[in-house]
């Protein structure tokens, strides 16, 4: 691809609606809120519905839906009002605002921990200006990312949108743990929306101010962090890590990890293989992912050890999953300002137990996962562009087609689509155009297979069904494609399995 593939990307995105800036016909100056249109849409559900098949429902978590807006005090026992801030500065002459740390650069190595005098210090020694009229910058303040909220009539209530869907999760944890009757070690998992007031949002849905979360925060006994009676089935799993003291990525096993003291214990090694695990099943290769260590300044106010997943891509390594060990940071915070025993009983000994964070970005796996799929081919001398995603991740399993809108084909394939809606499978009818056409739109947009019904189809009972990435074509019969479409689905078995 001679264009960027991040700037590919944007323009399919837009061109078929996949996703575009929000309250888009008021202008630009609303930026950081994205809508999905029908295929992103159908992606993201694809992405919500494995995380929840493979990490939640396969884990025995419970999966809860929180309210978005939360009061003040939540935000004062969490940390949030005090320690949730980026540096902000403002220039002298054009009143621009900037984030201090992204007008020096990474190279400065700046971290959430950094004080505001060394953002001040830095901008003097290296003499940074404004950027957009070269005016002389002010002093760098703590720029709170919450966004608030006055509620009610008289508007006394103080509550802010959730920066995190994770706070519900803390807030609910006694009364899950009672009336679910769960023993440690057990997880809690929450999608929904979280909101964050970015000084510079950019590079599309990568860092915007309303975010889709899936989170799963695991509650365990700190003395039985080693106590993981899965743990055999992942010891042997090599996980692509990226450690502080290292320059470059290594594959360490799950035992490994644990045995040379490089995560906590068995409960940090085993979700680290079983998240990769999930993104490798999502279709992104090994080679492309990791896991960074994240040193003690870089790492959130509520972090004891962390571990960043990213993805490679056209503009860099993506952060998708933050793994932090929160130890009992939350669930202290909350029992303190309610005045709540948020304790559990173990072995005669009370606790409050530590928790482990699987916090992911449902926009930037969306976003990684369609980057590493574009594709470029050829066919008939004639460039074409698709999406190579996984049957997992594909927002459609199959469209249907008739080879033309005539002659009963269009009433056979409507008739055969009515017919894999009925058997739940996720396919998407279209007879505007030329095949040709329909063939190519579809692969535009990642659909993994198309079923065309032809004239042959009236006699043999048959269509004819291609792969999206090899054009490639098959004849199958009609009464067998609810069972194949739900097995290509589920990747129980493959085209090339198809006789
Ligand atoms: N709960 C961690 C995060 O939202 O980054």
């Amino acid at each position: 691809m001679v264009q960027k593939k991040s700037e590919v990307l944007m323009d399919l995105a837009l061109r078929r609606s996949i996703f575009f800036p929000s309250a888009e016909i008021y202008g630009e100056s609303f930026s950081g809120f994205w809508d999905y249109g029908f295929y992103g849409t159908a992606v993201k559900n694809r992405i919500i519905d494995s995380w929840r098949k493979d990490l939640v429902e396969k884990e025995g978590f419970i999966e809860i839906d929180g309210a978005q807006v939360l009061p003040e005090k939540v935000f004062v026992a969490s940390g949030h009002l005090e320690n949730f801030n980026d540096p902000l500065v403002q220039c002298s002459k054009c009143h621009g605002l900037h984030r201090a740390d992204s007008l020096l650069g990474a190279e400065f190595e700046l971290t959430e921990g950094t004080p505001t005098d060394r953002f001040d210090e830095l901008i003097e020694k290296h003499k940074i200006q404004c950027p957009k009229c070269k005016g002389k910058l002010g002093k760098t303040k703590k720029f709170n990312l919450m966004m608030g909220l006055d509620i009610g009539a008289t508007g006394k209530l103080k509550g802010y949108l959730r920066p995190e869907t994770c706070q519900n999760i803390f807030l609910n944890f006694s009364r899950i743990q009672k009336t679910m009757r769960k023993n440690l070690p057990f997880g809690i998992a929450q999608t929904g929306k979280c909101f964050r007031n970015e000084i510079a949002p950019r590079n599309s849905i990568l860092r915007i101010r309303e975010i889709s979360q899936m989170e799963i925060e695991v509650f365990f006994n700190p003395d039985k962090i080693n106590e993981i009676p899965n743990f055999k089935e992942v010891e042997n799993f090599k996980v692509r890590v990226r450690l502080n003291t290292k320059k470059k990525e290594e594959e360490i096993s799950a035992k490994d990890l644990v045995s040379k003291k490089l995560v906590s214990g068995k409960l940090v090694a085993y979700y680290l293989a079983r998240l990769q695990q999930f993104y490798q099943g999502l279709g992104i290769p090994t080679e492309k992912l990791r896991f960074r260590e994240v040193s003690e300044e870089e790492r959130p106010f509520y972090a004891k050890e962390g571990w960043d997943f990213e993805v490679e891509t056209s503009l860099g390594w993506i952060e998708l999953v933050a793994n932090n060990y929160r130890t009992d940071y939350d669930l202290s915070g909350h029992a303190k300002t309610s005045s709540t025993n948020l304790k559990v009983k173990e072995d005669e000994k009370e606790f409050i137990p530590h928790v482990f964070e699987i916090s992911a970005g449902v926009d930037r796996t969306l976003y990684v996962l369609l980057e590493l799929a574009l594709k470029e081919g050829t066919k008939k001398g004639e460039k074409r562009l698709f999406l190579s995603l996984t049957p997992k991740t594909a927002p459609f399993i199959a469209g249907v087609f008739p080879l033309v809108n005539k002659d009963g084909l269009d009433k056979k394939a409507k008739e055969i689509y009515e017919n894999l809606l009925e058997h739940k499978l996720s396919v998407f009818f279209d007879a505007k155009g030329s095949i040709g056409k329909r063939y190519a739109r579809v692969d535009e947009i990642g659909v993994a297979f198309s079923l065309t019904a032809d004239f042959d189809t009236l006699k043999d009972k048959a269509v004819t069904i291609r792969e999206r990435d090899s054009t490639e074509q098959k004849r199958v019969l009609i009464k067998s494609l609810p069972e194949l479409l739900w097995k290509l689905s589920t990747e129980q078995t493959t085209f090339t399995q198809i006789k």
